[in-house]
């Protein structure tokens, strides 16, 4: 189902930037190609070589690098793109986009697309239930956006709430259905 699909993975600076791997691994595995965005924050918690080699592909994190004069990279990652996910989604990101900023590359090519985009935010309790965040959350949906709330369970600030991000099976299990609802809308065009 993901064989040969272009799926572009976006990763922002939250502690659960690591799963990404995994779920970058099981793509790859289904034959799908990943490209990866990641914000600079992101590249404080793993590092860009990493998913450079779970993906084959060059990690993008700079707005302005040039290494390609042939093509403007924001544009063509967004248009070649089957499908965003943007794993794990910070407040921030989420409250960029749902606002209409678009100030480096994640948010830029994400404003730029129209692929679908998923959101699977994860963060501590007390930004999750952030009256601004849910607010932001819903205004997303209210775009079409899609989100995959995140779980209770065990946060990195010791303890137990919603803000865990959805495990790499329910991630992967969304995305293989936002695919299937993609193809009968194309069908139908
Ligand atoms: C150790 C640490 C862990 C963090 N974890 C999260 C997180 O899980 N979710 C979140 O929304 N922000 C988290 N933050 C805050 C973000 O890194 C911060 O809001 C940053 O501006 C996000 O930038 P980005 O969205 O451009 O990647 C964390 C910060 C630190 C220092």
């Amino acid at each position: 189902m993901l064989k040969d699909l272009n799926i572009v993975i976006g990763i922002t600076g939250g502690i659960a930037a690591y799963k990404a791997c995994g779920i970058l691994s099981y793509l790859k595995s289904e034959g799908a190609n990943v490209d990866v965005i990641m914000t600079k924050n992101a590249c404080e918690f793993i590092t860009p070589l990493t998913l450079e080699t779970l993906s084959g592909n060059k990690v993008i994190t700079d707005m302005f690098e040039r290494p390609d004069y042939t093509s403007v990279k924001h544009i063509s990652l967004a248009r070649k793109a089957d499908l965003f996910l943007i794993v794990p989604a910070t407040a921030n990101i989420i409250g960029k986009v749902a606002n209409g900023i678009a100030d480096d590359m994640l948010s830029t090519t994400i404003m730029a697309t129209k692929a679908p985009v998923i959101f699977a935010p994860a963060m501590n309790n007390g930004m999750y239930e952030n009256p601004i965040v849910q607010n932001n959350l819903e205004k997303l949906r209210s775009y079409g956006y899609k989100i995959i709330e995140p779980v209770i369970g065990h946060l990195a600030c010791g303890c137990e709430a919603k803000g865990k991000l959805a495990s790499n099976e329910t991630i992967i299990e969304f995305l293989k259905n936002e695919m299937v609802v993609k193809k009968y809308e194309y069908k139908r065009i």
